[in-house]
């Protein structure tokens, strides 16, 4: 079983009530002002800077962390590419039994295809397999040279803030989300209005925020859906819901609809390919072809 939070011991508990309570609107703007991207980083070099890092939020992390960016990759790959899999996969097959009785008809109609036909605009999907590999290089943030935030800015699931806190989002029951000092029950939609898209919503600051920032900083070659990936494959209160609720779908724009069948396919990879079956059966070479092509030797950060 992964991503399983029942046995995972307090450690995860206890980060998910100090982000709870220490993630404000007010700290995140002002992390987000600060941040500059003036550092000219190889992105190989960040990948050892990774190895550096604990995260606690992750209760299957028993290796180096740039191990679970091969093994996502690898698992993409071996998922999606072979045989060219990928034309194949209905979109249906990716909700599960529960969370597809619950859409709304008007996606049921929507998602009823096949990925290569939804993304009919997409033509070369192997930037899917690089994600993988780089989608968690944001953690570094908790080491000194990136800021030394608290693992609660930096790791874990996102979550919308100036607004209700949802109950999709993990511990919810727990009520650790009345120790902010925001006011995050009583204001509804808050400072946004309905439909107003993930992107002009304020999430909590974290990995998957600051490494979509580095990417665009960046000028890579990756296409929009690429960096959506990474910015919102935290997102589970959305993407994964809970207690059969789908959270934060007043904020929801079309945009986020047509991404979240994208985000499925994602997560589906990132979640399994922690598995040790893999183990260092690892396609290098591919990897760095795919770094080239779409990224370089360098990130700014
Ligand atoms: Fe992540
Ligand atoms: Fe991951």
């Amino acid at each position: 079983m992964f991503r399983n939070y029942e046995n995972c011991g307090d450690n995860v508990e206890l980060l998910y009530k100090n982000m709870y309570k220490n993630q404000t609107l007010k700290k995140k703007m002002i992390i987000k002002s600060k941040l500059k991207f003036d550092k000219k980083y190889k992105i190989k070099d960040v990948f050892d800077l990774l190895n550096k890092v604990v995260d606690s939020s992750d209760p299957d992390a028993d290796f180096p962390q740039i191990f679970h960016g091969y093994q996502t990759a690898q698992a993409i790959k071996d998922n999606y590419f072979e045989s060219n899999r990928l034309k194949d996969i209905k979109i249906m097959d990716l909700f599960t039994n529960e969370e597809w009785f619950l859409l709304d008809n008007e996606y049921k109609i929507l998602y009823d295809t096949t990925i290569d036909k939804f993304y009919g605009n997409i033509e070369c999907w192997d930037w899917l397999i690089l994600i993988g590999l780089i989608h968690d290089l944001g953690k570094v943030l908790v080491l000194e040279e990136f800021g030394g935030y608290d693992e609660w800015f930096s790791v874990g699931d996102i979550y919308p803030l100036g607004c209700n806190f949802s109950k999709s989002n993990i511990y919810y029951d727990k009520k650790y989300h009345k120790l902010c000092c925001d006011d995050n029950e009583t204001i509804g939609l808050g400072m946004y209005k309905k439909g107003c898209g993930f992107d002009n919503v304020e999430m909590t600051f974290s990995h998957d925020y600051y490494f979509a920032e580095v990417l665009k900083k960046s000028n890579t070659k990756l296409p929009e859906e690429a960096i959506y990936i990474v910015q919102y494959h935290s997102f589970y209160a959305w993407h994964s819901p809970r207690n059969n609720i789908r959270g934060y779908v007043e904020f929801s724009s079309k945009k986020d609809w047509n991404m979240l069948p994208m985000l499925k396919l994602f997560q589906k990879a990132d979640l399994y390919s922690k598995k040790d079956d893999l183990n260092d059966r690892f396609d290098y070479e591919l990897f760095d072809n795919l770094i080239d092509k779409y990224i370089g030797e360098f990130i700014q950060m």
